[in-house]
């Protein structure tokens, strides 16, 4: 089957992105890297590999605090604040800290590579 030019190039392009790397790590100290899909969210990054500690049982919803993450330090200012309904969210998470994220509420983009995200210990 022949492509056009149009979708060689695309094809090209596509193969010419690196995806970002996201690495998850454990309470226990056990890291996780994995590749991130452009336009998907951290948590759906997490599902994909399997991370270990992140369930996301509402699917993404923002009503269950399952896939909660802490962003390491270094972070917090490229990932960004929490939205309201994600702030509400987390009140009833347990072990919260200021870096506090619901990863089903971070979009993966190109700046992203290399994000460092802790789990809480509850989280196994
Ligand atoms: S997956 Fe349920 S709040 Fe994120």
């Amino acid at each position: 089957m022949r492509c056009s030019i149009r979708e060689r190039t695309v094809r090209k392009v596509e193969a010419e992105v690196t995806l970002p790397k996201i690495i998850f790590i454990e309470a226990n100290g056990a890291e996780h890297p994995v590749e991130a899909d452009l336009g998907r969210t951290v948590m759906e990054a997490a599902l994909k590999h399997a991370v270990p500690g992140i369930d996301a049982d509402c699917g993404g919803s923002c009503s269950c605090a399952t896939c909660h993450v802490y962003v390491d330090d270094a972070w917090v200012p490229r990932v960004g604040g929490r939205n309201d309904m994600e702030g509400m969210m987390l009140e009833f998470a347990e072990a919260v800290e200021p870096s506090s994220r619901l990863s089903c509420q971070i979009q993966v983009t190109p700046d992203l590579d290399g994000l460092m995200l802790r789990l809480p210990l509850a989280q196994r």
